[in-house]
């Protein structure tokens, strides 16, 4: 039997617990080219909300209905193959996580291009850092930061949510790479840690209004934003940015969760100041996957990058990571690690 994660019904407002359910169906058998994966880790990301809403994006993955299965990036074993590119014992990253066993076919989807079924060599390497840093987090970081926004030594940076699995990374990355940089964040431990373990200025953006802790910690403006949040965050940014200054649209995490936002007011400044915004997806630049992991990986060994998982056991607890994950609760790469990992 297998066991996936469902939504039981439509969010209204902040995602509970109860919109989610546990579903058991049979495992049924494997076609020609499928194979039979039990996953070992579950990636816990934002974007999976955008799904549970009434419609989605033009250009994004359709909205899930009640009673369908969740996805997201997940990794397992091959337990079983009718696919000659995949033998049992096989450690595969793929799209069909928030469930124990996924069966995958040749033809199986992707999130905006990433997470095609893919064989990995952790060799020595913790297997969950596929999904983190050596993953997806780590891609988005390296993709917004250097093929996005173009950064410099010479930049002043702010990444929001700096304190997650996208945002850690980001703003390690633009550190080591010379730039300076402020990172934001959501409580008061978040912001120590960015500071005392990372070294990085930082602030908590309940404290004071953004424009004040921004102009606090860089008096001279901020060349570039790496917008993990959306709303009233990229507002600041438009009205922070120095002339020629540029914006990195990662994600827009303050509107997933039942909160509707209205656009920036502040878009002329775009015009005014010469700005550049670019959205991205990572799944758009899967060609930098490796020498990113060659950088990151070198960043990791060494001890010049520090990577934080929040971890969360079995698949009864995914849809509480998730719940926690979007609230805040959770520090660096939110995870779901089941019983058989
Ligand atoms: N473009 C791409 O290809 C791509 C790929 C992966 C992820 N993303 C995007 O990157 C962003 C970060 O993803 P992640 O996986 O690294 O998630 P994450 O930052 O680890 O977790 C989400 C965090 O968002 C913060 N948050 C929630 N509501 C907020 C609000 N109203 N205002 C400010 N912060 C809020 C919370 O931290 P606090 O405690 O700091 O509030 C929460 O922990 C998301 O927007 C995601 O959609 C984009």
């Amino acid at each position: 039997m297998n066991r996936h994660l469902c939504l039981a019904r439509r969010p209204v407002g902040k995602l509970s617990g109860a919109d989610l359910t546990l579903v058991e169906t049979p495992i049924p058998s494997l076609e020609p080219g499928e194979v039979l994966i039990r996953n070992t880790w579950l990636s816990i990301d934002p974007s999976i909300r955008i799904q549970l809403a009434e419609s989605t994006p033009d250009g994004y993955l359709p909205p899930l209905q009640p009673g369908d299965a969740l996805t997201g990036l997940a990794l397992g074993i091959v337990v079983e193959t009718r696919n000659p590119n995949f033998a049992t014992g096989d450690l595969v990253s793929h799209t069909l996580g928030y469930r124990e066993f996924a069966i995958v076919g040749p033809d199986a989807r992707t999130i905006g291009g990433y997470g095609a079924p893919t064989r990995i060599d952790p060799r020595a390497l913790p297997p969950q850092w596929f999904l983190g840093p050596l993953g997806s987090a780590g891609l988005t970081a390296y993709v917004g930061l250097f093929e996005i926004l173009e950064l410099t030594s010479a930049d002043t940076l702010w990444v929001s949510s700096a304190a997650g699995a996208v945002g850690l990374l980001a703003a390690q990355l633009a550190k080591l790479r010379g730039a300076t940089v402020i990172g934001s964040a959501g409580s008061p431990e978040k912001v120590t840690f960015l500071r005392d373990d990372l070294g990085i200025s930082a602030f908590d953006y309940h404290d004071d209004p953004l424009s004040e802790s921004l102009a606090g910690l860089a008096p001279g403006g901020i060349d570039a934003y790496f917008d993990n949040v959306g709303g009233d965050h990229l507002t600041a940014a438009l009205d922070a940015l120095c002339p020629q200054g540029r914006i990195a649209l990662c994600g827009a995490v303050s509107e997933y969760d039942g909160v509707a936002t209205a656009g920036p007011p502040n878009l002329f400044t775009m015009v005014s100041k010469g700005l550049r915004m670019r959205g991205f997806r990572a799944g758009s630049f899967t060609h930098l996957q490796e020498p990113m992991r060659q950088e990151v990986a070198g960043y990791l060994a060494d001890g010049r990058l520090t990577y934080r998982e929040s971890v969360f056991d079995g698949i009864e607890q995914a849809s509480a990571a998730l719940v926690a994950m979007l609230s805040g609760e959770t520090t660096g790469k939110t995870l779901c690690r089941l019983r058989s990992a």
